[in-house]
């Protein structure tokens, strides 16, 4: 066969793969079906797609395979609709990629010790979908990730396979912006921005997008489409920094913080309020900046705003910490053997997940310096703090009325916060959860 035969072939396969995208008959494969990948993979099926959820998490697996979800944004009933009706399955079997028109990865992208990105889960993940290639596929990248990912090290690993990007694969980088939990924004009402390697890698992947989503911006390149991801993480982490900062300032001043954001905010244009909080958690906005300041350094250049935000938003489990001891020292009690009971210890409100928690590190703090710990929350049973596992406890009156000082560290919507003021001797609330509620004086210290 010569190589224009082979062409031909291709062209006609590949426009055999915009037929099935657009008649919603390709199959798609959702390589990590973590908080990312379970949505997409649900609203990609409700859109009428076959779709494939492989992990390498075989407890993962076979919960989906049995209707649990692990993410409040797929319901136990949606997913069991999906199972039902045939629309998805989920597998550890990589091999199912090469019977996909459609691969999307939405692997971890964390932070090593030394906070330099661990890209080694997206290299593994491209490596499998590389093996397993076959003409003609469209491939795209969603996990967030430094500039030049795509093209630097994704297309490189199916050049070695012998794909042609752009003639036999399509590939793309279109960053997820997923807020987990979030009620009123969920997959299908987010806008899509997505950059391919060529021209026809955008389109076909803003042609498969654009059956689930409201909008999908096209942008000249992965690049541009990696760095408006981190741009927006980046933003608001730096935004938060400065809320954070606000709050440092108001308490040497004597002010409600809240009750000036709140006043700037009446403003109706050229601001946008944040507030500040405990430090700042989860899997992306105190991870994204990292990977735009390593690129950078690696670019000859400090990100000064990045370096300086983290900075500050570091710092706020130690000012907690702080409020803390201040406001046992008003009850003349000492920090060391005082009982504290933290409400909360997810990085958000309405979800589980602890990671990066700055919770945790608060609780740890308050252990070291001899309090006695005990946390709830509603969403997350038991945890790690300081390397000793705790369990969470049901955040009682009884409970609430012994401990010497109540800390909010995530405002999950399931606590009482008016009994809360109530019972409680002294509240240290880091949410502004008890903001507006009727508190004797001097019982609840705010950032
Ligand atoms: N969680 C969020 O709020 C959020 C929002 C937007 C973007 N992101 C980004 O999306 C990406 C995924 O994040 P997440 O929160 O879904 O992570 P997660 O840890 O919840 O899920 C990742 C899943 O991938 C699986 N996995 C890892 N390596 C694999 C491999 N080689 N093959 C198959 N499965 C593999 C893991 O077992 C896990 O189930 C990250 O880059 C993150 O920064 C996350």
């Amino acid at each position: 066969m010569t190589t224009s035969a082979v062409r031909g072939t291709y062209q006609v396969t590949a426009s055999e793969l915009q037929r099935r995208i657009a008649a919603r008959t390709a199959r798609v494969g959702v390589v990590g079906q973590g908080y990312v990948g379970l949505p997409l993979a649900a609203a990609l099926a409700r859109a009428g797609f076959a779709v494939t959820g492989l992990d390498t998490d075989l407890d993962r697996v076979t919960a989906l395979n049995a209707g649990r979800p692990h993410t409040p944004d797929v319901s136990g009933e949606a997913l069991a609709a999906m199972l039902r009706e045939g629309r998805y399955h989920a597998t550890a079997d990589a091999s199912a990629l090469g019977r996909c028109d459609v691969v999307i990865i939405c692997v971890p992208t964390p932070l090593r010790k030394s906070r330099d990105p661990d890209i080694s889960f997206v290299v593994a993940a491209a490596e499998e979908a590389a093996a397993r290639f076959r003409p003609t596929q469209l491939v795209i990248l969603e996990s967030t990730t430094y500039p030049g990912t795509t093209q630097e090290l994704v297309v490189p690993l199916f050049e070695a396979r012998g794909a042609r990007p752009g003639v036999d694969v399509f590939l793309a980088f279109s960053p997820e912006r997923i807020d987990p939990g979030n009620a009123r924004y969920g997959v299908q009402d987010i806008p899509k921005v997505v950059g391919g390697v060529t021209r026809e890698c955008t389109a076909l992947a803003a042609l498969l997008y654009g059956h689930v989503v409201p909008r999908v911006l096209q942008v000249s390149s992965p690049r541009v489409a990696e760095l408006a991801k981190l741009y927006e993480n980046v933003f608001r982490n730096v935004n938060i920094a400065l809320a954070n900062e606000l709050a440092l300032m108001c308490g040497r001043l004597g002010v409600s913080t809240r009750e000036v954001i709140d006043a700037a905010a009446s403003k109706p244009f050229g601001f946008l309020p944040f507030y500040p909080g405990p430090g700042i958690g989860g899997h992306c906005i105190g991870v994204d900046p990292a990977y735009l300041a390593w690129t950078m350094r690696l670019n000859g250049y400090e990100a000064r705003l990045i370096r300086l935000a983290e900075e500050i938003n570091r710092s706020m489990p130690d000012h907690v910490v702080e409020l803390v001891a201040q406001a046992l020292n008003r009850q003349r009690r000492s920090l060391n053997g005082a009982r504290i009971l933290a409400l909360g210890v997810a990085y958000k409100r309405g979800v589980g997940d602890t990671r990066e928690s700055p919770a945790l590190e608060v609780l740890a703090t308050l252990a070291e310096r001899g309090a006695e710990v005990a946390y709830a929350d509603p969403h997350v049973p038991e945890v790690a703090v300081a390397g000793r596992m705790l369990k969470a406890v049901e955040p009682t009156e009884e409970r609430l009325a012994a401990a010497d000082c109540v800390v909010v560290l995530t405002d999950h919507p399931e606590f009482d916060y008016v009994r809360l003021i109530e019972v409680a001797s002294v509240v240290v609330d880091t949410r502004d959860a008890t903001y507006g509620l009727p508190a004797p004086s001097g019982r609840v210290v705010t950032l």
